[in-house]
This record gives structure tokens, C-alpha cells and sequence, in this order.
């Protein structure tokens, strides 16, 4: 069967030339990904045995990620907007700071759950969390979480300044969750960066080796397999069945994002939509679900006000990161991205300022469609892409979704928690220019 992948209408206030933005159509078609029990793979002896296996209900479908985009593009909170990024000065609180206390024993609670008997698995898995290193990165997954989590706390949720003042635990055991969510987290995008440079055949991440370079492309298959094992164990031990969901959902889009990235048609190479779409997976799903799990981990329902505005943050910061990072990539040396720059073009890959480039040099077209694949062709699409206006659109393209994204954080109610997290969309622009 196959998974087809509808492309969004309007998914960003900017046109790109040559790509048809507004009409709904096929963009892709993968073959075999739809999860379907085919009858050869039901068991053979027995009725009551293949009995389960016929009701259609107990068959789970795949995700159609393109639905998932148009669905949330769909909603608009901007009415709720009380602060403008592009205009008012960014709110005084620190993100970082708010939450420092927190996020500093992350590692090693990550790291107590890695203990394998065979070192090397260990080591490899535990590479990214090792105490007091610069290779555990800026932790903004779990610092959204945690933000998340605060900003949709419920009164009965309130930390208690003393374990005495907590009688019933309630508050402790809520963040304790919470704390754990976000070690998940972290965990989950961990695994998915140690598979990616093996995909990329990447040699560097953080400014340092990447686990394939340092240990071997088998073992960091096996590593990053281990973290999602054990974030899987410490996601069922949460026994929220919708956060479970949620999350393997998040999972589910990390796949498919990749698998876009890896086979895509020249025109899919083209399509600005299709380019969205993939960032959702790739980057902006596992924000947008994590953020959704805080607030159900805060007792809010699943589609409530404070789940879908957690859920839309997650999403549009995640987009804006994406973009933003993508616009890193031509303008930063590879000393301060800790990774290869112009890594994207290298491996065939058409972003946002290229896209946008081709209004204005469309001999960039040529160079996506044989994913710059000739001699010269990187260096050619870096100076067509320098000369044309994509920069500066691809920056207005990421000031929308963090617009949007602080759109998200003024539906939920005033405070620290929430200004951190508009702070963070102000960051995330400043780190363009
Ligand atoms: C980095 O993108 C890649 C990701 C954020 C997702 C990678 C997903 C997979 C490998 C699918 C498997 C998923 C799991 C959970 C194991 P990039 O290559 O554009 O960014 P980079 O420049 O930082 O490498
Ligand atoms: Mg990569």
C-alpha cells in the first residue's frame, strides 16, 4: 500500500517561485510504509489466534504527516497575540535560568538509565549526556518541556516550597513526571541525531566526533536503538496513555521525516510545502508533541485549550528553529555551527534559502532538480543564493512561526514559565543575525 503525502495548502505567507502553493496534491508516494497486518503475517494455526488480527480497528495506520500540518495550520491563535516579536522588547526572563535547577541533574539521571553490561553500547549511548562536556548542547527540548509543563499547571499543581507544605505529594509527583518527560525528551532527539549522522555520514557533531567516528556506524545504530528502548521504558512508566501516543507519534514523524529527506522527486525538491512538511517531521514534531504531553501531564484534555496552544508553540518554534538552522547553514562557519556548514546542498538537500533564491536566480532550479550533484554545483548555488533575496525571506519565513508560536504561548495564562518561552522565540530569531 501506499503512503501518500498530500501537500498543505498555505503553509507560510511566502510564495516560491516555480512551486504551487495553494492547490492540495500528491507530492509523494512511499512504497510498504503504511502499517497494515498483511494476511501472510497472520498466525496460521487456530481461530481465536487469527481472530484479533481481521478487525480492521486493531489495525494502526499510518500517519498522513501532511494532514497533520494542514491541521494544525488551521488553527489560529492569533488572537490571543499580547506581545510581537518583531516590535516589543524581549521579555527579561531566561529560559535557561528559570529552569537551571532542573535541567542540571538531566544527564545524570539519563545517564543512570543507560547502565548496559557491554561498554561499549553504554559509552556510545551515554556519549551525549557525560558530565561537564560541551557535547550536551544547549538542552532546549527539555527547557520547553519544562516550560511547558509550568506554564500549564493547574492550582493543586503548585510546588511546594517544602515537602511538608506538599502533604500529599501531589505537586512533587506532577513535576516528577514532568522532569521525566523531558529526560525523554531529550533522549528521543538524541537517538534520532546519532542515526542521522550515520545517515549523513557526518563526522562531526557538537564540536566533536559523532558517535559512528568515534565507536563504528554498527554500534551507533545499536546506541541510539538503546536510548529509545530505555526512553521507551521510562515513557511507560509515566502510565499516561495518551502522553505514550503522543510521544510514539513523535516518533513516527522522525522516520518519516527522514525518509522524505532521503527520496524526494525534483519537483518534491522544489515545493516549499514539501520542504515545511519535512521540517515538521524532521524537527518540529517531537517540540509540538512533547509540549502537547506537558499540558495532558498537567490534567488537561487532550483537545483542550491548553493542549492545543502547547501544541502550536511546539510546532512553530519547532518550524522557526528549523528555518533558522537551515539559514545557519550558509551564513555560519563550520567552527561555530560545532558541525559541517553547507552540509545541506552537499547531501542533495534544498532549503528554504535556496527555495526562496529562485525568484531571483532561477539557474538555482537546475542545480535542486540534480540535487548538486555536478562538480562546482555547491559553490554555485552558495553565490546564485548570496546575490538573491533568499536570506531575507527565509528570515521572514521564521519570524512568522515565531510569531505564531508566541501567538501559542499568550493563550495560556500570564507568567515566568510563559515569558520564558516567548524569551526563547525572540532567541531564536537573534540567533540569524
Ligand atoms: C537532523 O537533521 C535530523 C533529525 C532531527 C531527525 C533524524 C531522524 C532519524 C534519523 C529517524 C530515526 C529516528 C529515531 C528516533 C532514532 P539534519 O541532518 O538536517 O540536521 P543536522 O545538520 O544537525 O545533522
Ligand atoms: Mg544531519
Amino acid at each position: 500500500m501506499r503512503v501518500r503525502l498530500i501537500a498543505v495548502a498555505v503553509l507560510a505567507p511566502l510564495a516560491v517561485s516555480g512551486a504551487s502553493m495553494c492547490s492540495p496534491r500528491v507530492v509523494s508516494g512511499i512504497d510498504g510504509l503504511r502499517g497494515r497486518v498483511s494476511p501472510t503475517r497472520r498466525p496460521s494455526s487456530g481461530a481465536t489466534l487469527a481472530a484479533p488480527y481481521e478487525q480492521e480497528s486493531e489495525v494502526v495506520e499510518g500517519t498522513d504527516m501532511s494532514e497533520v500540518v494542514r491541521n494544525l495550520n488551521a488553527i489560529s491563535l492569533e488572537r490571543h497575540r499580547a506581545h510581537t516579536v518583531t516590535a516589543d522588547a524581549p521579555p527579561s526572563t531566561d529560559p535557561f535560568s528559570l529552569v537551571a535547577d532542573d535541567i542540571a541533574p538531566l544527564s545524570g539521571s539519563v545517564c543512570d538509565q543507560l547502565s548496559a553490561d557491554q561498554q561499549t553500547l553504554m559509552e556510545s549511548a551515554q556519549y551525549f549526556f557525560g558530565a561537564g562536556n560541551a557535547r550536551q548542547g544547549k538542552r532546549v527540548r527539555p527547557v520547553i518541556v519544562l516550560l511547558m509543563g509550568q506554564a500549564t499547571a493547574q492550582p493543586h499543581h503548585a510546588r511546594a516550597e517544602s515537602a511538608a507544605a506538599d502533604a500529599d505529594g501531589e505537586g512533587s509527583k506532577w513535576y516528577g513526571k514532568q522532569l521525566s518527560l523531558a529526560a525523554i525528551t531529550e533522549m528521543i532527539h538524541t537517538a534520532s541525531l546519532v542515526h542521522d549522522d550515520v545517515l549523513d555520514a557526518a563526522d562531526t557533531r557538537r564540536g566533536a566526533e559523532a558517535v559512528h567516528k568515534l565507536y563504528s556506524n554498527k554500534a551507533a545504530v545499536l546506541s541510539g536503538d538503546y536510548l529509545l528502548a530505555r526512553a521507551s521504558i521510562a515513557l511507560a512508566r509515566l502510565e499516561h496513555a495518551e502522553v505514550t501516543q503522543q510521544m510514539a507519534r513523535s516518533l513516527e514523524s522522525l522516520v518519516q521525516g527522514e525518509i522524505m529527506q532521503l527520496r524526494s522527486t525534483a519537483e518534491e525538491r522544489l515545493s516549499l510545502e514539501y520542504y515545511l512538511t519535512k521540517s515538521y517531521c524532521k524537527t518540529a514534531s517531537l517540540m509540538a508533541l512533547s509540549c502537547k504531553s506537558a499540558a495532558l501531564l498537567s490534567e488537561h484534555p487532550l483537545d483542550s485549550d491548553a493542549a492545543v496552544a502547547a501544541e502550536k508553540f511546539g510546532y512553530h518554534f519547532g518550524l522557526a528553529f528549523q528555518v533558522i538552522d537551515d539559514l545557519l547553514d550558509f551564513t555560519e562557519s563550520s567552527d561555530t555551527l560545532g558541525k559541517p556548514g553547507l552540509q545541506d546542498m552537499a547531501l542533495g538537500l534544498s532549503t528554504a534559502p535556496v527555495l526562496y533564491g529562485i525568484a531571483d536566480e532561477p539557474d538555482l532550479r537546475e542545480l535542486v532538480e540534480r540535487k548538486f550533484s555536478k562538480k562546482g554545483d555547491v559553490p554555485a548555488a552558495y553565490e546564485l543564493v548570496m546575490k538573491s533575496n533568499g536570506l531575507q525571506k527565509t528570515k521572514e519565513l521564521a519570524t512568522f512561526h515565531a510569531q505564531a508560536a508566541v501567538d501559542a504561548c499568550c493563550a495560556l495564562p500570564e507568567g515566568e514559565a510563559r515569558d520564558g518561552l516567548v524569551r526563547l522565540c525572540h532567541l531564536v530569531l537573534s540567533h540569524s543575525s
